[in-house]
């Protein structure tokens, strides 16, 4: 079933590979600087990232990390030109490696964004279940997303993005509203830390799972992120018809997640074959055909009974087993 744009009607919009004030959606081929220098000034509201990280993957060659931060800084500067008065920056890091040392990439971010005078609001953390088990530190869990807004003005719909509580039956037990609930029936604050609830001992956390084999949106990108995690940047930081533009675009997540929600999209890529799967998966997405994680939907709770969480005889009894 296709997707319907609500402000186009019955109009399917185009994938341009260049900026028009009156497109939707802009999937340009090519280096981020060149997309950049053609944005009109105070044009995005939100500009939702996963820049390159610096480790060396299959899109990248690896630099020192000065290096590789000037270049980053030079972006930055261009990216403050097109971000609006009322607009959001949402850069998600994890860490560079270098040597076994573990140097946190939003730490060297923070001074570029507070150096052109932005504020920074949250810094989300994105924890996720699965990963590489390290041998000689702890394994890493989680990567984080700096939210920084351009002044004080900037839209926030909180209430787009609430979670269900978790005892909505709580009430008042002193003061004037003693006795009344004391919860939002719209639901509670999402928090700085985004999970969902797996299994009680985690319930205390929300968890976006790790885009990673076995999950419906995964593609031949090693580093994509899932839609819900910008879904939720996305609804709660712009309003329909809002532009939200992802500088590194990958296979086209960002523009996924602002499309699905009636937002402008525009992202720059430079990889053939991650520009092929995003334009792709975009027109998987207007024809009504991608599959999407649903957002909020719990991650998958072991029943017990799995081969998998049960512990292996051998570590039990000290035999033999190959059990293949
Ligand atoms: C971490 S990945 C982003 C993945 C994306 N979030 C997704 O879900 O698909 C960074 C992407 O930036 C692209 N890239 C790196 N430098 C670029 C540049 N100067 N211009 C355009 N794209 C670039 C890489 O090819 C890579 O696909």
């Amino acid at each position: 079933m296709e997707k319907k744009i609500m402000a186009l009607g019955s109009r399917r919009p185009s994938i341009d590979n260049q900026f028009h004030a009156d497109g939707w959606i802009v999937l340009h081929h090519g280096d981020t600087m060149d997309l950049i220098a053609t944005l009109p000034s105070d044009s995005i509201k939100l500009i939702i990232t996963s820049p390159p990280y610096n480790l060396g993957k299959e899109y990248e060659t690896r630099v020192r990390l000065r290096s590789y931060l000037e270049t980053q800084a030079d972006v930055i500067k261009e990216l403050m030109r097109v971000l609006n008065d009322g607009g959001s920056i949402c850069w998600q890091v994890g860490n560079y490696v270098e040597d076994g040392e573990v140097y946190p990439l939003d730490i060297y971010y923070y001074d570029i964004f507070k150096d052109h005078g932005l504020h920074l609001r949250n810094r989300i953390i994105w924890h996720f279940g699965h990963g590489l088990h390290s041998s000689k530190r702890l394994s890493g869990r989680y990567e984080t997303i700096l939210w920084f807004t351009k002044s004080d003005k900037y839209t926030f719909n909180l209430d787009a993005v609430r979670v269900p509580s978790k005892y909505p039956g709580k009430r008042h037990y002193k003061g004037p509203n003693k006795g009344k609930p004391s919860g939002n029936p719209k639901g509670k604050n999402p928090s700085d830390v985004w999970q969902i609830v797996a299994d009680e001992w985690v319930a205390a956390f929300w968890e976006i799972p790790n885009v990673k084999s076995n999950h419906p949106e995964k593609t031949i990108h090693p580093c994509q992120f899932p839609v819900e995690l910008v879904e939720r940047c996305v609804i709660a930081l712009t309003d329909p018809s809002d532009w939200v533009f992802d500088p590194y675009a990958g296979v086209g997540t960002s523009l996924i997640a602002a499309i699905k929600h009636d937002r402008r999209a525009i992202g720059a890529e430079k990889e053939d074959k991650y520009i092929d799967v995003a334009r792709e998966r975009i027109e998987r997405l207007l024809d009504g055909t991608i599959k999407l994680r649903p957002m909020g939907k719990p991650v998958h709770k072991p029943s017990g009974r799995e081969k998998v969480v049960q512990v292996p005889r051998e570590w039990l009894t000290g035999e033999v087993v190959n059990d293949t």
